[in-house]
């Protein structure tokens, strides 16, 4: 199993050490365009295996993508990363030209890797991997939900005063501080509804806090935040190399399901050795399919620049 990182930054170096701990593929490429970054990040990395107990071998590659060539798995991390009080939206006019060149490359080099889009905005950049690459629609898969839904168990747990292992919950829509849609009526604590135990005013700041949690880390630390998004891509790719059928919520190419139509947004997948193996469509009360919708809405005037 050879997976490529594009971009050596924060979020792709820890993509390839979550993915290295988790000790599952052979192979991780770093690549990136700056000379001998990847090399450095690379070199530093496989300076852990010994100590954290790890056999995947990583290489650092400065912009020759000859060299990711047989890539299963590519994540593709490039592209300038928001500062505090920008929206990931704000990013399309770099990152479209990136993400695009980007996926070619990977492409051109791996006809058959499975792509997985973590760069923003990222509903729109994977829609634009689509649009640029035409592969089926399995193929192509964006990280966001799977980060978010993170970010709603850290807080459940936090309102409930318990470990993340006993909370369940997951964030549907766009990975936006105004489109996600954190399902707080499924969220439970050991199968009970968390609304057992929270007032209806804790459930609502728990929804929001939610969904600007990559907002607020942005502020702390004046960029975006890297580990949570690594460790969520690394889950990603593992269920996908491991062929686990494991569910996450990923933005997926939609043609129809919850009623939406060429559009890239959050929705609950399973996932495995063929990439998006099943989008899963759920039951939602009318308040959250009005949510979505609206969130839909956002996605695609935000796709609406791309032209
Ligand atoms: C975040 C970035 C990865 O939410 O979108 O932290």
């Amino acid at each position: 199993m050879k997976v490529t990182i594009v971009g050596a930054g924060a979020v792709g170096a820890s993509c390839a050490e979550y993915i290295a701990i988790k000790d599952f593929a052979s192979e991780v490429v770093l690549i990136d365009i700056k000379e001998g970054f990847a090399e450095g990040k690379a070199m530093d990395l496989m300076q852990c295996s010994s100590l954290n107990g790890f056999d995947t071998k990583i290489t650092g590659v400065t912009n020759d993508y000859a060299r990711t060539a047989g890539t299963d798995i590519a994540v593709i991390t490039s592209g300038i990363p928001r500062k505090p009080g920008m929206t990931r939206e704000e990013l399309i006019g770099i990152n479209a030209g990136i993400v695009k060149s980007v996926a070619g490359s990977i492409i051109e080099h791996s006809p058959e890797a499975i792509i997985i889009v973590v760069s923003n905005p990222m509903d729109t950049m994977a829609y634009l991997a689509h649009k640029t690459l035409g592969l089926p629609k399995n193929r192509i898969i964006g990280m966001g939900g799977a980060l978010d839904s993170a970010r709603f168990k850290y807080r459940l747990a936090e309102a409930l005063d318990c470990p993340t292992s006993d909370v369940e919950g997951i964030v549907i829509g766009g990975h936006s501080d105004v489109g996600m849609v954190p399902l707080i009526n499924n969220a439970v604590r050991n199968s009970i509804p968390v609304s057992e135990f929270l007032s209806e005013e804790r459930m609502a700041k728990i929804v929001e806090d939610t969904k600007v949690g990559g907002a607020t880390l942005t502020k702390l630390l004046g960029t975006s935040a890297w580990y949570a998004p690594g460790a969520a891509v690394s889950e990603l790719v593992k269920a996908i190399a491991l062929d686990t059928k494991k569910m996450f919520a990923c933005s997926a190419l939609l043609e129809g399901e919850y009623g939406l139509n060429d559009i890239c947004i959050g929705v609950p997948c399973i996932l495995g050795k063929n990439g998006i193996e099943r989008i899963v469509e759920v039951k939602l009360s009318t308040a959250e399919a009005e949510k979505l919708k609206t969130s839909a809405e956002g996605v695609k005037k935000t796709n609406a620049l791309l032209n």
